[in-house]
Protein backbone atom coordinates (compact mmCIF):
# COMPACT_ATOMS: atom_id res chain seq x y z
CA UNK A 1 0.00 0.00 0.00
CA UNK A 2 1.33 3.16 -0.96
CA UNK A 3 1.89 5.66 1.65
CA UNK A 4 3.00 8.81 -0.16
CA UNK A 5 0.46 9.06 -2.79
CA UNK A 6 -3.46 10.68 -2.37
CA UNK A 7 -5.66 7.38 -2.36
CA UNK A 8 -9.78 6.66 -1.98
CA UNK A 9 -9.04 3.24 0.10
CA UNK A 10 -12.19 0.90 -0.08
CA UNK A 11 -13.02 -1.16 3.48
CA UNK A 12 -14.12 -4.38 4.16
CA UNK A 13 -18.06 -4.79 3.94
CA UNK A 14 -19.90 -7.47 5.43
CA UNK A 15 -23.30 -7.02 3.77
CA UNK A 16 -26.40 -8.48 6.36
CA UNK A 17 -30.11 -7.97 6.17
CA UNK A 18 -29.62 -7.21 9.71
CA UNK A 19 -27.58 -3.90 8.65
CA UNK A 20 -23.95 -3.96 6.99
CA UNK A 21 -20.46 -3.59 9.04
CA UNK A 22 -16.95 -2.41 7.74
CA UNK A 23 -14.20 -2.04 9.57
CA UNK A 24 -10.54 -0.99 9.75
CA UNK A 25 -7.45 -2.23 10.97
CA UNK A 26 -4.37 -0.48 11.66
CA UNK A 27 -1.32 -0.82 8.90
CA UNK A 28 -3.28 -3.32 6.69
CA UNK A 29 -6.70 -1.30 5.24
CA UNK A 30 -4.86 2.02 6.17
CA UNK A 31 -0.61 2.71 5.64
CA UNK A 32 -0.10 3.61 9.09
CA UNK A 33 -0.70 3.64 12.84
CA UNK A 34 -3.53 5.21 14.81
CA UNK A 35 -2.29 7.05 17.43
CA UNK A 36 -5.36 9.70 17.44
CA UNK A 37 -9.03 9.77 16.19
CA UNK A 38 -11.35 12.77 16.05
CA UNK A 39 -14.18 13.63 14.44
CA UNK A 40 -16.05 16.79 12.86
CA UNK A 41 -19.71 16.69 13.18
CA UNK A 42 -22.50 19.69 13.69
CA UNK A 43 -21.26 21.61 10.90
CA UNK A 44 -23.68 24.83 9.94
CA UNK A 45 -24.61 24.86 6.39
CA UNK A 46 -21.66 26.72 4.09
CA UNK A 47 -18.66 26.26 6.68
CA UNK A 48 -15.56 25.23 5.73
CA UNK A 49 -12.95 23.34 8.20
CA UNK A 50 -9.40 22.68 8.03
CA UNK A 51 -7.22 25.23 5.87
CA UNK A 52 -4.11 23.59 6.57
CA UNK A 53 -1.43 21.20 6.06
CA UNK A 54 0.34 18.90 8.24
CA UNK A 55 4.28 18.18 8.15
CA UNK A 56 4.21 15.18 9.59
CA UNK A 57 0.60 13.78 10.71
CA UNK A 58 -1.31 11.93 7.57
CA UNK A 59 -4.79 11.16 8.27
CA UNK A 60 -7.49 8.97 6.91
CA UNK A 61 -11.14 10.42 6.09
CA UNK A 62 -14.44 8.84 6.55
CA UNK A 63 -17.76 10.26 5.86
CA UNK A 64 -19.17 8.15 8.57
CA UNK A 65 -23.08 9.64 7.55
CA UNK A 66 -23.81 12.24 5.17
CA UNK A 67 -21.26 14.03 2.77
CA UNK A 68 -18.80 16.68 2.45
CA UNK A 69 -16.00 17.52 -0.05
CA UNK A 70 -12.27 17.35 0.55
CA UNK A 71 -10.17 19.48 -1.40
CA UNK A 72 -6.59 18.70 -1.63
CA UNK A 73 -3.48 20.58 -2.97
CA UNK A 74 -0.18 19.06 -3.01
CA UNK A 75 1.07 22.34 -4.64
CA UNK A 76 0.33 22.62 -7.73
CA UNK A 77 -3.85 22.34 -8.38
CA UNK A 78 -6.63 21.60 -5.92
CA UNK A 79 -8.83 18.40 -6.63
CA UNK A 80 -11.98 17.97 -5.09
CA UNK A 81 -12.83 14.71 -3.82
CA UNK A 82 -16.19 14.01 -2.89
CA UNK A 83 -16.73 11.50 0.51
CA UNK A 84 -20.74 9.57 0.99
CA UNK A 85 -20.35 6.20 2.06
CA UNK A 86 -18.91 4.95 5.00
CA UNK A 87 -17.13 2.31 3.25
CA UNK A 88 -14.27 3.99 1.97
CA UNK A 89 -12.28 6.52 2.88
CA UNK A 90 -9.47 9.43 1.58
CA UNK A 91 -5.85 8.79 2.72
CA UNK A 92 -4.24 11.82 2.72
CA UNK A 93 -0.34 12.04 2.96
CA UNK A 94 1.68 14.73 5.11
CA UNK A 95 2.29 18.26 3.34
CA UNK A 96 -1.11 18.11 1.57
CA UNK A 97 -3.21 21.19 1.82
CA UNK A 98 -6.35 20.08 2.93
CA UNK A 99 -9.83 22.01 3.11
CA UNK A 100 -13.18 20.10 3.83
CA UNK A 101 -16.74 22.00 2.66
CA UNK A 102 -20.23 21.17 1.61
CA UNK A 103 -21.38 19.31 4.98
CA UNK A 104 -24.57 17.74 4.35
CA UNK A 105 -26.73 18.51 7.37
CA UNK A 106 -26.03 15.83 9.64
CA UNK A 107 -23.38 14.75 8.03
CA UNK A 108 -20.24 13.31 10.67
CA UNK A 109 -16.44 13.24 9.34
CA UNK A 110 -14.11 10.75 11.11
CA UNK A 111 -10.36 11.52 11.33
CA UNK A 112 -7.88 8.92 11.77
CA UNK A 113 -4.39 10.04 12.58
CA UNK A 114 -1.18 9.02 12.53
CA UNK A 115 -0.15 11.19 15.03
CA UNK A 116 -1.35 13.09 18.52
CA UNK A 117 -2.03 16.43 18.23
CA UNK A 118 1.20 19.27 18.30
CA UNK A 119 0.02 22.18 16.74
CA UNK A 120 3.59 22.70 15.51
CA UNK A 121 3.15 20.62 13.08
CA UNK A 122 0.40 22.29 11.55
CA UNK A 123 1.44 24.44 8.20
CA UNK A 124 -1.61 27.15 8.28
CA UNK A 125 -1.05 29.74 5.89
CA UNK A 126 -0.69 28.49 2.54
CA UNK A 127 1.79 30.64 0.95
CA UNK A 128 4.32 28.99 3.87
CA UNK A 129 3.25 25.15 2.37
CA UNK A 130 4.04 26.17 -1.11
CA UNK A 131 7.09 27.53 -0.23
CA UNK A 132 8.65 24.94 1.99
CA UNK A 133 7.20 22.22 -0.90
CA UNK A 134 8.91 23.94 -3.34
CA UNK A 135 12.01 23.86 -0.94
CA UNK A 136 11.67 20.06 -0.32
CA UNK A 137 11.74 19.58 -3.86
CA UNK A 138 8.33 18.61 -4.67
CA UNK A 139 6.17 20.39 -6.93
P1 LIG B 1 -8.20 22.35 13.74
O1 LIG B 1 -7.38 21.17 13.39
O2 LIG B 1 -7.61 23.70 13.47
O3 LIG B 1 -9.62 22.24 13.04
P2 LIG B 1 -10.00 22.35 11.50
O4 LIG B 1 -8.77 21.98 10.74
O5 LIG B 1 -11.08 21.37 11.28
O6 LIG B 1 -10.45 23.72 11.22
O7 LIG B 1 -8.61 22.26 15.27
C1 LIG B 1 -9.53 23.13 15.85
C2 LIG B 1 -9.21 23.26 17.33
O8 LIG B 1 -9.32 21.99 17.98
C3 LIG B 1 -7.80 23.76 17.59
O9 LIG B 1 -7.86 24.74 18.59
C4 LIG B 1 -7.05 22.56 18.11
C5 LIG B 1 -8.12 21.65 18.65
N1 LIG B 1 -7.79 20.23 18.40
C6 LIG B 1 -7.30 19.45 19.41
O10 LIG B 1 -7.11 19.90 20.56
N2 LIG B 1 -7.04 18.13 19.17
C7 LIG B 1 -7.21 17.57 17.95
O11 LIG B 1 -6.95 16.36 17.74
C8 LIG B 1 -7.68 18.41 16.87
C9 LIG B 1 -7.87 17.86 15.49
C10 LIG B 1 -7.97 19.72 17.15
Amino acid sequence: MESNTIQILNLPKILDLRGNLSFIEEEKHIPFKIERTYWIYDVPGGEARGGHAYKINCEFIIALSGSFDVMLNEGEEEKRYSLNRSYYGLYVPEMVWRRMENFSTNSLALILSSTGYDEQDYIRDFNDFILLKKNNGKH
